[in-house]
């Protein structure tokens, strides 16, 4: 597993974030070790290999996290939260494939088509999808609850959400070379899937209108604030705290290319106070959510500052 990495300046005692976050790991890896097919088949050991053991599972810890705004049951909101892993994981295992990053490493290890091949590697991924729909099909909630997820999931990483994102990120659609065209690709790729995320718990948990359009708000702002950060570490990042290779993105156009390090932090630091101030209605239930957006600052440069305060960006 990629260790994750306390930034003395935001993650001190008082963000009690990672230590949830650990706790929470240890916990959806048992559901999704329940829900995976034993290793019976290669696919089914190719499956295990991409989806346990290894993640930060952020998308799953916030939907967990928000439920709890809710008292959603524990073990609905967990099986929701595995959905979400098991997609991400399918996301990035046709990622990092040789036709689109040809990434070598993810996570910590090989990634999956290193291992198992191209061909297990795509299928591996076919696989995932329907395995988090059937999940989401056999919850213990109204068949409304289900079909508003089942429909849901589907829009937001089908070919107008999740999957246009990636057309556009591998460079097989036009779009601007502009900071809102990066902000709509990042948005596709990345923040559709934080965004339903939130919402899933919003649905979950029969909230009222306005607190699942700030849930999507937060989750929107969280994905654009966590995929510039990625950007940063792509360019700035070391692979050893990261995980996964850095400079895949060299020949891509990036937040990291167009704005250069140090305005990227500031609007990374600004996006993440977005985040935070549309959470206010829900007054301090919303802090472990608040401190979640407060991590991303420190996955990358932007709290890095030396005694004086400045930025210590390379
Ligand atoms: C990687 O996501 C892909 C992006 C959207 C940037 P994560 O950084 O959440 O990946 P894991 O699950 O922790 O490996
Ligand atoms: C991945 O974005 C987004 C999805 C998998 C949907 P990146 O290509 O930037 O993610 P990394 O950097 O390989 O983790
Ligand atoms: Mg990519
Ligand atoms: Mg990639
Ligand atoms: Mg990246």
């Amino acid at each position: 597993m990629v260790a994750l990495q306390p930034n003395p300046v935001t993650l001190t005692s008082e963000n009690p974030f990672l230590n949830h976050l650990q706790s929470f790991s240890s916990e959806i890896e048992g559901v999704l070790e329940g829900i995976l097919p034993p290793s019976t088949t290669c696919l089914h050991q190719a499956m295990r290999y991409s989806v346990l053991g290894g993640g930060k599972r952020l998308r799953s810890f916030l939907l967990w996290t928000s439920a709890q705004l809710f008292d959603v049951a524990p073990p609905q909101a967990l099986k929701t939260a595995a959905v979400f892993e098991l997609i991400h994981s399918y996301s990035l295992v046709h990622d990092d494939l040789p036709c689109m990053d040809n990434a070598d490493f993810r996570r910590g290890k090989p990634s999956c088509h290193k291992v198992y091949g191209e061909a297990t590697a795509t299928l591996v991924g076919d696989a995932l999808i329907p395995l988090a729909f059937q999940t989401l099909a056999s919850l213990d909630m109204t068949p409304e609850i289900r079909l508003e997820l089942i429909e849901g999931l589907g829009r937001t990483i089908g070919s107008k959400g999740l999957v246009a994102g990636q057309m556009m990120d591998v460079g097989q659609e036009k779009w601007p070379r502009t900071y809102e065209g990066l902000l709509e690709l990042e948005r596709l790729k990345t923040g559709v899937l934080f965004e339903f995320a939130l919402e899933a718990s919003a649905i979950l948990g029969h909230a009222s209108l306005s607190e699942r359009q700030a849930l999507k708000a937060y989750g929107r702002l969280f994905g654009q604030a966590f995929q510039m950060s990625d950007d940063w570490l792509d360019g700035c990042g070391q692979e050893s705290i990261i995980g996964k290779p850095c400079d895949q993105d060299e020949h891509k156009f990036t937040f990291l290319h167009l704005l250069g390090p140090d305005l990227l932090c500031e609007k990374i630091e600004a996006t993440v106070s977005e985040a935070i101030d549309v959470l206010e209605p829900f007054l301090a239930k919303a802090t472990p959510l608040k401190e979640a957006a407060l991590y991303v600052l420190s996955l990358g440069p932007c709290l890095r500052r030396d005694d004086t305060g400045a930025r210590n960006v390379p």
